[in-house]
């Protein structure tokens, strides 16, 4: 199973909280700045307003009095008393010229000032200088109840844009290990009950071929101890029948034919029962019965035999398994093979029992699958068991086929 995931809310808040920082500095230091300089530069222009306004009034006047306005201190102030008091109640400077010196009017302005200059010009050069100051008091009070509502919304901002974003995916997080968690359990009960299943499988498979076996063994005995004692008897009276006939030489000769026929019988009878169950197989174990039955059939179908044969015990169902494998394996090689040696392999291997038998005959052909039911059947019973079986041509020729049986 995979490795179980781990949460995002981390890489998350690395990635988030610089994001979160930005929008607070944004909101809370930039906007009021840019605020407070926007206020200024409205001030400031409302100042050179004003003061050109009081610039045009004295210019009227020396426009008037080219010589003498300069002098005439009390229409001076008068220009200025409309900057100077409420609602706008700045402080203006009017800088004469040469020795008229300067008039002044209006608050002095405490906390701070907006300034601002413009020139009077009198035929066309600058003749006085106006200045007026405007209060900046209440621009601060202003500024500073804008730089504290932005900072608390900047922070608000910050911690929202963290935090509920967070605490989303960290819900999400938890709700993702309990699926896991889930899908853990829930594999494991697969597995358990695949694991049964499994197990219940192979004690069907077993039982089946116990079943067959006994099924056999029932048959053999039969054909034994019955068929193969009436044939034998038969052979006896036949024996006395011949001596009791004198010397009548036909008579003779067909008895002879008979008995002949009878030990043919006989001889099937025994194969027959022998093939149905190797009595060998439960007495001396799987690799002797093996070698037993494979060394007999070499010597039948002429062929050269090696055998590599550990000296494993594996339980009953498996032997009869892999001897009724192995049987199948060397009739095949006899029926179809046409080959001139055979090998047999018997070992522990890959937590189970390996039979291996390998030929040096012709192949498999192309369709091997014409209708013949000994592969089926062996496939089948070794799969019984849990097992696989392969058949296959090698690149060296011949045929190899392998048969591997769980250690259960
Ligand atoms: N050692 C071998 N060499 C060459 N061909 C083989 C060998 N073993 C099996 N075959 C091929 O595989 C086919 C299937 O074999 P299988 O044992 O299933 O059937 P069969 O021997 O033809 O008939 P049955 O076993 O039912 O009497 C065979 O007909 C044959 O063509
Ligand atoms: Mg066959």
């Amino acid at each position: 199973m995979a490795r179980r995931p781990g949460p995002l809310a981390p890489a998350f808040a690395r990635r988030m909280a610089p994001l979160a920082v930005l929008a607070g500095l944004v909101v809370g230091v930039a906007l009021p700045w840019a605020w407070g300089r926007l206020a200024l530069a409205e001030r400031q222009s409302e100042a050179a307003v004003w003061a050109r306004q009081v610039a045009e009034q004295v210019e009227a006047q020396a426009h008037l009095r080219p010589r003498l306005w300069a002098y005439d201190r009390a229409r001076l102030s008068a220009a200025l008393i409309p900057v100077a008091s409420p609602p706008v109640s700045a402080h203006v400077h009017l800088q004469l010229p040469g020795r008229a010196g300067t008039i002044e009017a209006g608050p002095a302005v405490a906390g701070g000032a907006v300034t601002a200059w413009a020139a009077v010009r009198v035929e066309g050069r600058a003749a006085a200088r106006v200045q007026v100051e405007l209060p900046a008091g209440p621009l601060r009070a202003r500024s500073r109840w804008v730089w504290s509502a932005s900072a608390v919304a900047g922070l608000l901002l910050a911690l929202t844009l963290f935090v509920l974003p967070l605490s989303t995916v960290r819900r999400g997080d938890a709700r993702n290990l309990e699926l896991w968690d889930a899908l853990v359990d829930a594999n494991a009960g697969l597995e358990a009950r695949v694991a049964a299943r499994t197990a219940e499988l192979r004690a069907l498979g077993g039982r089946l071929v116990s079943v067959q076996e006994e099924e056999r063994a029932r048959i053999s005995r039969d054909l034994h101890d019955e068929l193969g004692q009436t044939l034998t008897g038969l052979r006896l009276r036949l024996t006395a029948i011949e001596a009791r006939l004198g010397d009548p030489v036909g008579a003779a000769a067909q008895v002879e034919q008979a008995m002949a026929a009878v030990d043919g019988a006989v001889e099937d009878v025994r194969r027959l029962a022998h093939n149905l169950r190797p009595p060998a197989l439960d007495a001396l174990g799987l690799a002797t019965a093996l070698r037993g039955h494979a060394e007999r059939w070499a010597e039948t179908a002429g062929l050269a035999l090696e055998v590599d044969l550990a000296p494993v015990e594996p339980p009953a169902d498996v032997a009869e398994v892999l001897f009724r494998v192995g049987q199948e394996a060397l009739t095949n090689v006899a029926r179809h093979a046409d080959a001139s040696r055979v090998r047999l392999v018997l070992d522990a291997a890959d937590d189970g029992w390996r039979l291996v038998i390998e030929d040096d005959g012709r192949g498999l052909e192309q369709d091997a699958s014409g209708g013949g039911l000994g592969l089926v059947g062996a496939r089948e019973r070794v799969e019984g068991l849990g097992g696989y079986l392969d058949v296959d041509s090698p690149a060296a020729g011949g045929v190899r086929l392998l048969a591997w049986v769980p250690q259960v």
